[in-house]
């Protein structure tokens, strides 16, 4: 009796807790959908995505700049700051300091984010080999770029 009573009760607790989990895996992914939608309801409205993509910032750093759009006009209510800090956090993350930093954010972010760059850890070489893929993209990178941003690239973003 004792032990049926003791697995029904585990069995509960498992159910609930799994339920739980679901339910604030839901809500996170509902506040970054809504945090997508306000900026692209409100962001673009006086400039492009340019002066975004060649941002990387933390949540603060975001919370700074959504709050002087705000002051400059843009059309994001105080309730909706959080999603939206969340969605700039997650596409327009920070990135470590280095040389290799100011190129990677004015030569690399027009065609893709940098979600897809951050994720991509590789060996010297491999990164040599992508961003020489890129220059045949269309990317442009100068020989002093190439190598600047090729140290940065392999020192952060390895294996
Ligand atoms: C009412 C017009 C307007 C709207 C809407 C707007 N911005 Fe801006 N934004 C500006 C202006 C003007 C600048 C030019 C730089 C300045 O004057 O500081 C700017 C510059 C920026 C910059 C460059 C960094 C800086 O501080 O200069 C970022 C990043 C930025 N905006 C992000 C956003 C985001 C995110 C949103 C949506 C929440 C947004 N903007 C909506 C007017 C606007
Ligand atoms: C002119 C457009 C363009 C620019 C600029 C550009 N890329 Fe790309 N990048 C692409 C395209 C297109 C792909 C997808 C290629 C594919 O999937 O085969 C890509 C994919 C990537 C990938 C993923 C590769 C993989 O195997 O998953 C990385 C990493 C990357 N780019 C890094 C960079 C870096 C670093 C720069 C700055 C030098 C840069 N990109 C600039 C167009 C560009």
């Amino acid at each position: 009796m004792n032990r049926t009573l003791g697995r029904t009760s585990l069995w509960l607790l498992a159910t609930v807790a799994t339920a739980a989990i679901a339910f604030s895996a839901g809500q996170e992914a509902s506040s970054y959908n809504h945090g997508e939608q306000v900026f692209n309801a409100s962001c673009m409205e006086c400039h492009d995505l340019r002066p975004i993509q060649m941002q990387a910032l933390d949540p603060d750093g975001w919370t700074k700049i959504v709050k002087a759009m705000i002051e400059k006009g843009a059309k994001v209510k105080v309730d909706d700051v959080p999603s939206i800090v969340e969605y700039l956090v997650a596409n327009h993350g920070p990135l470590p300091d280095g040389a290799g930093k100011p190129v990677l954010l004015n030569k690399c972010t027009s065609c893709h984010d940098l979600k897809r760059i951050k994720q991509h850890l590789a060996s010297p070489e491999e990164w040599a080999e992508t961003l020489n893929a890129m220059l045949n993209e269309g990317a442009s990178l100068s020989d002093e770029e190439f190598v600047v941003l090729l140290t940065y690239l392999a020192r952060n973003f390895r294996p």
